[in-house]
């Protein structure tokens, strides 16, 4: 049998030592994580997926009944035992309400959290087996497209990128250039429903709703299409991307959005939940300069030259500037050079068909920049 791990939240050091030492004592356990409030508790069970949750009631920050409801509701195959002092019958019942599955009272002895731990699950793993709800829970990366000047080829290289790693890792690509998003015409799939559907149908809560509205382009690589009139992105405001960005997190490995040009609050809330920014330039006077500007912006957000790459697309010798020039310019180093290859990008955005999607055995010199871009960028 595979051990069964286990996250322990408590605010107190004495409890979380007390259970840290049964866990160890016993085979068939194996701590995978402490928290020390419910806030901290739902932010790590992406990253260690734990099978059990051991939830103490009274806890600063978010208390263990609501950190029970939330992670419930994120995450159903995750088990909540709830522990808790003799005298708060009240608020075991509201905790059972909101979902935990059991609960122990403190102070307990090892037989007896052994028991209720294994017993719960037992009965619970079986259960969810039999219903086939298992879904694995990821934590998804996201590495986003931006530039301070249009027509630089974000959408070409999101698009060449997101099906390069499509190759590897289930993939989202997200059109959140929310007013000239064209995602749609460059993969062949103009009459698809789009972001603005998923909103004006009021289904945006859940993957198993919003999931309706990918375009799966491959076994591994679904896409959400931007809207088809410019003037929608005015009502797709912050806190319906960061809703949706949140759910879709969890059950990809890697989101990649393709972002407007401008630093509006979603563009920033975009920003600063990637964990790289891939910024966009060509190597004429304008693109220089608006680049240049717009890492400076990066800087003073607080970004830093981990997060921040820059990418030259359309690199040729024709301009008489030179890496070494640019990067002058820029006081940073430049991340990577995408060769100008008029012909191959605009035969496949003419056809919608990328590019990366070719079977040819011998690779252009784009489609090496596009591998070693998913080579380089550590995730
Ligand atoms: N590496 C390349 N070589 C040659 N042409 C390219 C390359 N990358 C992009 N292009 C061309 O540049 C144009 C703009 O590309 P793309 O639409 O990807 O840019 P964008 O930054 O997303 O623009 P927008 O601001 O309109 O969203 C396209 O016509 C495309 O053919
Ligand atoms: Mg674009």
């Amino acid at each position: 049998m595979d051990k069964i791990k286990i996250l322990i939240a408590d605010d107190v050091k004495e409890t979380r030592d007390i259970v840290k030492k049964i866990v160890e004592f016993e085979d068939d356990f194996e701590l995978v994580g402490e928290a020390t409030d419910g806030k901290e508790a739902i932010e790590i069970i992406p990253k260690v997926k734990p099978d059990v949750v051991l939830m103490d009631i009274n806890m600063p920050v978010l208390n263990g009944l609501e950190a029970t409801e939330k992670i419930t509701e994120l995450y159903p195959n995750v088990i909540v035992i709830i522990m808790s002092v003799q005298g708060e019958s009240e608020y075991l019942k509201k905790a059972m309400f909101y979902g935990a599955k059991e609960y122990i009272i403190k102070p307990f002895n090892f037989d007896d959290l052994v028991a209720t731990i294994k017993t719960t699950y037992t009965r619970y793993k079986n259960m969810q087996t039999k219903s086939e709800v298992t879904t694995e829970i990821r934590d998804g990366k996201i590495v986003s497209f931006f530039s301070s000047k249009g027509g630089v080829g974000k959408t070409t290289l999101a698009v060449n990128y997101s099906i390069e790693m499509s190759k590897t890792k289930k993939v989202l690509l997200m059109d959140l250039d929310l007013m000239f998003g064209d995602i749609s015409i460059f993969v062949d799939g103009v009459n698809s429903k789009t972001i603005l559907d998923a909103i004006d149908d009021d289904e945006i809560e859940s993957i198993s709703t919003i999931k309706n509205y990918f375009f799966n382009y491959n076994k591994n690589l679904d896409i959400l299409f931007g809207p088809k009139k410019p003037e929608a992105a005015e009502y797709i405001g912050k806190e319906t991307i960061e809703k949706i960005i949140n759910i879709v997190k969890r059950h990809y490995d890697l989101i990649v959005i393709d972002t407007g040009v401008n630093f509006n609050e979603s563009t920033l809330f975009i920003l600063d939940n990637s964990d790289y920014i891939l910024f966009v330039s060509n190597m004429d006077i304008a693109s220089l300069k608006n680049t240049k500007l717009g890492l400076s912006v990066m800087k003073s957000l607080g970004y830093d030259s981990r997060k921040v790459k820059i990418v030259i697309n359309r690199f040729n010798t024709n301009y008489g500037i030179g890496k070494k020039e640019a990067e002058d310019v820029f006081k940073e180093s430049i991340f990577l050079l995408i060769p100008d290859d008029e012909k191959t990008v605009v035969a496949s955005i003419n056809s919608g068909k990328p590019f990366m999607a070719g079977t040819k055995i011998l690779k252009s010199k784009l489609e090496k920049a596009i591998e070693t871009l998913a080579k380089e960028l550590e995730l």
